[in-house]
């Protein structure tokens, strides 16, 4: 596994530009299963280990890719398998979003199931329960989905939970849908609404997302479409949590306030300043400056609009260095922790009760070989080492690639001195 090696201890100052929301672009590639025959355009698509992975499974079902400058064009044939590729679903639990438009424009969908990862089981009960409401027979035989349906019936789907993937899959199946469909309790985070327009600009009649109710009315066909992806506001946060940690100083470009909002207000609790500026093209940033000392907080993650699960890790490692105990629950997902050990070996002092970390603020932090266990552990763990004295060593570095386009280079543009080791 590859690693990164970082000198830490230097403040960061400059400016960097997000990549397009890992987590917008993925379920809209899934979504150019719905069409047949037709082109789907995505533009500001992040280049990532994750997207070349749905690359891969896209392609393993005859959608040919190609880009074209800052464009991702995905030509969809009018017919395609409907058996997912074992390896690349395996790689991948966002491979399920596959389920929902395959099986609405396939009739039938084979679907190795996702493994549970180091931050939770992630099983996809919800995402089952509902198609299986709209119609669809669904077996799981030898670790694969076996889903079928003749036609996809519109009816009211109640979430237990207000599952992202869930949402999304059955916003997806619903397009196809005979009659109406009403989706309740659902997910309201940004890439939901990104997928919203994009499926509305297939001619899908679908509105009312981000309101937690979602309506769909089925159609016959869809037609080739064409959306920009948005901002990542998780990359977004982890570069000004970057400047905060180190004191530094750090612009983002290219930012959706609104996305971060959450975030914005606990560093403002915590004491921390930033600007925001719109520049003539009316495109935002935001700027983040060194505060004296750093208050503890109190955080819960929710879904969306509360704070961010994905911010959860990154907040984590900034709040080492308050000057006071703080408190983070994690509401989400079961075990999101795993990265904190990791952390006390940097000279941290964290402690988990339960669902709920109890961080007692250090002076400093000092270099160490650590282990990334996720994507986002990975990121606060490299936060940390920015911060620390001496050399950090961070390990699995393949976790951080899933979901940072070019994460060692935009840090070395604010200053960080870095290195990555090959694969040992
Ligand atoms: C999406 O995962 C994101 N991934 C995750 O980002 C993010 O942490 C998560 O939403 C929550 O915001 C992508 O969008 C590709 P969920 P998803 O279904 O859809 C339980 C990252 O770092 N649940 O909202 O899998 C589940 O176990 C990744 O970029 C069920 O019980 O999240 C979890 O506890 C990590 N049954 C909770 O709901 C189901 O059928 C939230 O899961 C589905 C989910």
């Amino acid at each position: 596994m590859k690693s990164m090696r970082i000198k830490g201890g230097a403040p960061l100052r400059g400016a960097v530009r997000s990549q397009g929301a890992k987590n917008a672009a993925l379920p809209m590639m899934a979504a150019c299963l719905l069409l047949k025959g037709q082109r789907m355009t995505l533009d500001n698509v992040p280049k990532l280990q994750d997207v070349d992975t749905m690359v891969e499974l896209l392609s393993s079902l005859g959608v040919s890719i190609k880009q074209d400058g800052s464009k991702t064009i995905f030509d969809v044939p009018k017919t395609v398998s409907h058996a997912a590729d074992e390896a690349s679903v395996r790689k991948m639990r966002a491979s399920s979003l596959v389920l929902g438009p395959l099986l609405a424009r396939c009739g039938s969908v084979v679907l190795p199931l996702p493994g549970g990862c180091s931050i939770g089981s992630r099983p996809i009960d919800l995402h089952l329960k509902g198609l299986t409401q709209m119609g669809a027979s669904v077996e799981i035989k030898n670790g694969r989905v076996h889903a079928s349906a003749q036609q996809l019936r519109g009816r009211r789907i109640y979430l237990d939970f207000p599952s992202v993937g869930a949402t999304e899959n059955l916003m997806m199946a619903a397009v196809l849908a005979k009659g109406e469909t009403i989706i309740e309790n659902t997910a309201r985070e940004p890439e939901i609404e990104n997928l919203a327009a994009l499926l509305r600009s297939m001619g899908a009649r679908i509105d009312t997302e981000g309101t937690g109710y979602i309506r769909v009315r089925g159609m016959e066909e869809v037609a080739p479409c064409a959306m920009r992806v948005i901002p990542d506001r998780i990359e977004v946060c982890t570069y000004i949590l970057a400047g905060v940690i180190t004191g530094g100083e750090v612009t983002v470009y290219d930012v959706t306030l609104d996305h971060i909002a959450a975030l914005l207000a606990k560093l403002e609790e915590a004491g921390v300043s930033f600007s925001v500026d719109t520049n003539d093209a009316g495109e935002n940033s935001v700027t983040v400056y060194a505060a004296k000392k750093l208050s503890p907080i109190s955080i819960k993650t929710m879904p969306y609009p509360g704070f961010p699960t994905d911010m959860q890790p990154q907040m984590v490692a900034t709040l080492t260095l308050s000057d006071g105990v703080s408190l983070v629950e994690e509401s989400v997902f079961q075990a999101r922790f795993l990265y904190a050990a990791e952390l006390n070996r940097m000279g941290a002092n964290i402690g988990i009760k339960g669902d709920t970390a109890v961080i007692q603020g250090v002076k400093s932090l000092s270099g160490a070989s650590v282990q990334a266990t996720d994507l986002r552990a990975g990121a606060a763990l490299i936060l940390a080492g920015l911060a620390a004295s001496g050399e950090t060593r961070v390990e699995n570095l393949e976790h951080v690639m899933r979901g940072y386009e070019n994460i060692d280079g935009k840090l070395r543009s604010l200053g960080a001195e870095i290195s990555l080791e090959p694969e040992e």
